[in-house]
Parts: C-alpha cells; sequence; structure tokens
C-alpha cells in the first residue's frame, strides 16, 4: 500500500478551496485531481468521487488500512492462516472470495484502522475539512476538570470511513436472496464492527497542570485506544464470530438460534474456514508450506498442527540478538549484537 504514499507526494495540491467551493474550481484542478485518484488500484466508482473531493484524506485511508493488516498479521502471527492473502494488490479490492471467520476479521480490522487513521488526522490539523474532537463533555468527569484539550475527532473519522470503506459495497444491488447478497450484508456488518470497537475502546485522556506538577488542575480530551487493544479485541470478537444464514426473507439470522443474537460490535460470517494447509486460490489460503513452527508447542504453532502432519524440516539459523544490554544515565540502554545458532523448523 506504499503506492497511496509516493503517489499522494507526486501530485498533492492543495484541496481546501475545492472543498469550500466546488464551483470556483478551475478546470485543470479537476483534470490534476484525475492522477491520484484514478491510479490508486481497487477503487470503487464511489470511492473514486470520494477520492476527488477529499484528496487529503486518501494517505491517512492508505495508512489506516495498512496498520489494520499489520495488526491482523500480528494477532494471527502463530496461525495456519496468518492473514497475508493470496491476492493483496489492495485491502478493499481484495479478493477473499469465501465469507469466512477471517475474511470477517480482514474486513473488520481494516475499517477500525481507517477510522483510527482519519480520526487521529483531524485531531493533527492535517485534514482541511476536521479539527479536534468536538464531543460533549462526559457526564461523569470531575466538575473541576477541564475538558478541551484537543481530542481525536471520533465523530468525524466514524463517519468518514463509513462513508468511505462501506462505499464499494453500497453501491453495488444483487437479487435477493443470492449468496453474493449475503456476502454484501456480512462485510458491511464487520465493517462497522471494527469501526464500533474503535470508538467502544476510546476514553478520556487527562493531563496534570499546576504548580510544580501538584496536579490541582485538570485538561481532558478524547483519546483513541493504543491499536494493540483493538486488534485484541477484535482477535476475541473473531472467536466468538456468530455464524449466520439467510432467511426467506433475505436477511443474514443467526445459523444456531440458542447463542445470542450478534449485535452491531460483533463479527459475523456465512461460511465454514478451509483448513488452509494447502495454496488454494479461491478461498485466499497461501497453505503452510515454508512456515516456521515450534516443536515443543501443542498450540496452533506446533509443528504437528501448522505443517498439517505433513512434517517439518529442521536448520540450523544463525540469528542475531541484543545482548549485554546497559543502562546509561540517563536515560537510554545501550546493547551489543550477538549471533546465535539457534534449531529452526519448517513445514514441508
Ligand atoms: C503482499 O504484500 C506484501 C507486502 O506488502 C508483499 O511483500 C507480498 O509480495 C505481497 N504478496 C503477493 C502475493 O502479492
Ligand atoms: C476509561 O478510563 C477510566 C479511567 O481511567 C476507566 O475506569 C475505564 O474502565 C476506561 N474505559 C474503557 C472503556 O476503557
Ligand atoms: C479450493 O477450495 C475450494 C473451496 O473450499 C475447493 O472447492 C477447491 O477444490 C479447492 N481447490 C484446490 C485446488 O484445492
Ligand atoms: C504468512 O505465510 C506465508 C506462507 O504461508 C508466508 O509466505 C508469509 O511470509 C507469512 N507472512 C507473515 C507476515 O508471517
Ligand atoms: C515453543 O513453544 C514452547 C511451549 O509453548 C515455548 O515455551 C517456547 O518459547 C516456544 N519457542 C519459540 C522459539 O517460540
Amino acid at each position: 500500500l506504499s503506492f497511496f504514499h509516493s503517489i499522494f507526494i507526486s501530485f498533492y495540491f492543495s484541496v481546501k478551496s475545492l472543498a469550500m467551493n466546488p464551483l470556483l474550481i478551475p478546470e485543470a484542478y479537476i483534470i490534476g485531481a484525475q492522477p491520484l485518484c484514478s491510479q490508486l488500484v481497487g477503487l470503487s466508482q464511489g470511492q473514486k468521487k470520494l477520492c476527488q473531493l477529499y484528496q487529503d484524506h486518501m494517505q491517512y485511508i492508505g495508512e489506516g488500512a495498512k496498520t489494520g493488516i499489520r495488526e491482523c498479521q500480528y494477532q494471527f502471527r502463530h496461525r495456519r492462516w496468518n492473514c497475508s492473502t493470496v491476492d493483496n494488490s489492495s485491502v478493499f479490492g481484495r479478493v477473499m472470495q469465501i465469507g469466512s471467520r477471517e475474511t470477517a476479521f480482514t474486513y473488520a480490522i481494516s475499517a477500525a484502522g481507517v477510522v483510527n487513521a482519519v480520526s487521529r488526522a483531524c485531531r493533527e490539523g492535517e485534514l482541511s475539512s476536521c479539527g479536534c474532537s468536538r464531543a460533549a463533555r462526559p457526564k461523569d468527569l470531575p466538575r473541576d476538570w477541564l475538558w478541551g484539550g484537543c481530542g481525536d475527532n471520533l465523530n468525524y473519522g466514524y463517519r468518514f470511513s463509513k462513508e468511505f470503506v462501506d462505499a464499494r459495497e453500497r453501491e453495488k444491488s444483487y437479487p435477493k436472496g443470492s449468496y453474493e447478497s449475503a456476502r454484501l450484508m456480512m462485510n458491511i456488518h464487520n465493517n462497522e464492527a471494527g469501526r464500533r470497537t474503535v470508538s467502544d475502546l476510546a476514553n478520556v485522556s487527562c493531563k496534570c497542570h499546576g504548580v510544580s506538577g501538584s496536579c490541582s488542575l485538570k485538561t481532558c480530551w478524547l483519546q483513541l485506544a493504543d491499536f494493540r487493544k483493538v486488534g485484541d479485541a477484535l482477535k476475541e470478537k473473531y472467536d466468538s464470530a456468530a455464524s449466520m444464514k439467510l432467511n426467506t426473507r433475505g436477511k443474514l439470522v443467526q445459523m444456531h438460534s440458542k447463542f445470542n443474537a450478534p449485535t452491531s460490535h460483533d463479527l459475523v460470517y456465512i461460511e465454514s474456514s478451509p483448513d488452509y494447509c494447502l495454496k488454494n486460490q479461491s478461498t485466499g489460503s497461501l497453505g503452510t508450506v515454508g512456515r516456521l513452527c515450534n516443536k515443543t508447542s501443542e498450540g496452533m504453532d506446533g509443528c504437528e498442527l501448522m505443517c498439517c502432519g505433513r512434517g517439518y524440516d529442521q536448520y540450523k539459523a544463525q540469528i542475531v540478538e541484543r545482548c549485554h544490554c546497559k543502562f546509561h544515565w540517563c536515560c537510554y540502554v545501550k546493547c551489543k549484537r550477538c549471533t546465535k545458532i539457534v534449531d529452526q523448523f519448517v513445514c514441508k
């Protein structure tokens, strides 16, 4: 996704005036606006239009989606499916043909990444159409604490991301009751779950003022959670995701009605997952041939499960580590680099 960055910089020009008064934009600007948006791979028609109107947002959308995918790869680093897909040319254009839990997670975490990045960019003054959060003062904030530090603009981030990320689904239409319509509802549901997870975890953050740090005065603002927390929360939702099917009225309903119905904060899927043992274009599985595994672990990262019973090869590998670290006053740590030889196990 680095293309977002490089293309963005080479075609960047101020679009402040464009946002304010579209009628006054010279023709040349509109033509000038084409390259960025038409060169971004995988944008739908609606997304291209939003791209042209909000060019300054594109870099953050790209970075946000990338953050989401990086977090996905971290959360699934010890699993057969490790969040690398056969086609990763574009996050929003990715071909994930099977409506599995893993697909659900991918949509949710990319959407979450986008809300996160756009909300933060507003706060940092990077976007012409938004600024600090204007969220109302929480009722339970102690009366003598000030509300009004510059907060992450979750409200704007949420609305813009919903518009942009869901656009590609919303502009399609499929016959009621079709598989495609079920996938569309699934994707939109999981995008929303991702966004809500970011918003559920955002919290008040405060800073002390007052004479020599006495903290007699506090200023507080709305602050996004660390994105790792969003990843952890979505991973839990992945584990408890709801299996859905279409009912006769063309709506998604829970397969097993004995469980509580999923809310807009939960993940949903419509197809069971493949085992991800072998490469398969149509499921988005890369297979586990060549993956590192842990000989002594009995978990998913153990060689038995990771290699799907195919066995493994053992190698001696040289790794470089930080070692003999020393604390220096004040305040940094200096380390040496040591090399050591370790056994590595790689799936056949
Ligand atoms: C997927 O993306 C990664 C990093 O962005 C890249 O190294 C890899 O080659 C890509 N894989 C495919 C199959 O395109
Ligand atoms: C928000 O912060 C308060 C005070 O630090 C804490 O008690 C509360 O659990 C936090 N809420 C969430 C959703 O993290
Ligand atoms: C790939 O997965 C699909 C769906 O599970 C299956 O029908 C197909 O046979 C698989 N193809 C290969 C080459 O394994
Ligand atoms: C995920 O697995 C594939 C092959 O199964 C491997 O090529 C890739 O490097 C892995 N990605 C990460 C981020 O570990
Ligand atoms: C392998 O798994 C064992 C048991 O879970 C764990 O103690 C060990 O740290 C793991 N080794 C590596 C290299 O991750």
